[in-house]
């Protein structure tokens, strides 16, 4: 066939939630969300390659296992394309690993990302970026948003995106702490302890509009002192160590801290990368991490890095 790619190569970015607050949950189970994504300059490189069955082959710069199987989320992406599109085609799948597993990152919806626009490109499907976001929808909330990255609004269950405007570049520290958080689990004891405080999730929650002035004026107080994660009890509730990786990154001069999603990654503001470290160092001879990673937001969306 002339013309027709042999070899694709895309990356997508990691994500971290600046804000997260959850409302009830709907028919689907999805509890409605407004939040407040940043992506980060931590990627996922899928690079796609003609072959005559589907393969999947994964090299990680990360700790952590990731399922080969039917459930892995870059295969489940190749097949749904294959289905939706009526594709008889064929690729062999690598994915290099940045994105910390399991990590409340969106490593995994980042991959999916990658392997939709990487698939899209090496069939000549021409989908569109519109299209595949709604495909990647299907596979994780968090997909749509790798795809979109820079920092965005997420509404509904987190795949309603709106670009946010931010100034500048934000420095994080993300501490690695060992163990992992099921999403599912963590929205479950989210559930749990609404319940037992009584208490009534809003409809329709809200994001806090200084949230928005911090990103777009590049004011880093403000951005600290508005990070906020209606999760982060209930991954605390899940995870023993957690609140104190938390506690010990602030008070080892953090400016804020966070658990990214569902956990256990904790997201930590800092002035610069000097801070960083020092934070790192501190957390790491504490013994409560198992690595620390250094990233800067906002990072573009999933995009064609070589084709050939
Ligand atoms: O879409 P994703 O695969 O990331 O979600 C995993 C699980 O997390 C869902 O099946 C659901 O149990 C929970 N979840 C939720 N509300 C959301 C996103 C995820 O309850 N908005």
């Amino acid at each position: 066939m002339s013309g027709a790619l042999e070899r694709v190569v895309v990356r997508a970015p990691g994500k971290i939630n600046l804000s997260l607050h959850v409302g009830g949950v709907d028919g689907r189970g999805y509890h409605a969300l407004a939040t407040v994504f940043q992506a980060v300059d931590l990627y996922e490189t899928v690079t796609a390659t003609r072959a005559d069955e589907m393969s999947l082959e994964i090299t990680s710069e990360v700790p952590g296992e990731v399922p080969l199987d039917g459930t892995n989320l870059a295969l489940r992406a190749a097949e749904l394309l294959r289905t939706e599109c009526g594709v008889r085609d064929a690729a062999a799948l690598h994915v290099r690993k940045q994105v910390p597993v399991a990590g409340g990152m969106a490593g995994g919806s980042a991959d999916a990302a990658a392997v939709l626009v990487a698939l899209d490109r090496l069939w000549g499907l021409g989908l569109g970026a519109e299209a595949l976001r709604t495909l990647g929808a299907r596979l994780g909330a968090d997909v749509p948003f790798s795809m979109l990255g820079h920092t965005a609004l997420g509404r509904g269950n987190g795949a309603d995106l709106t670009t946010v405007l931010t100034h500048g570049e934000w420095t994080w520290l993300l501490a690695v702490p060992g163990g992992h958080l099921s999403t599912p689990e963590v929205f479950r004891r989210f559930d749990e302890l609404v319940l037992a405080g009584g208490r009534v999730p809003p409809e329709r929650p809200e994001i806090d509009e200084r949230q928005l002035q911090a990103l777009s004026g590049g004011n880093l107080e403000l951005l600290a002192d508005t990070l906020h994660n209606d999760l982060q009890a209930a991954a605390f509730a899940l995870h023993p160590r957690l609140e104190e990786v938390v506690e010990a990154a602030e008070r080892l001069g953090a400016i804020g801290a966070i658990v990214s999603g569902s956990g256990p990654t904790v997201a930590a503001l800092v002035e610069d990368e000097a801070a960083a470290r020092t934070i790192a160092a501190g957390l790491t001879e504490d013994g409560l991490v198992e690595s620390c990673l250094i990233a800067r937001g906002s990072a573009p969306g999933a995009s064609v890095l070589e084709e050939s």
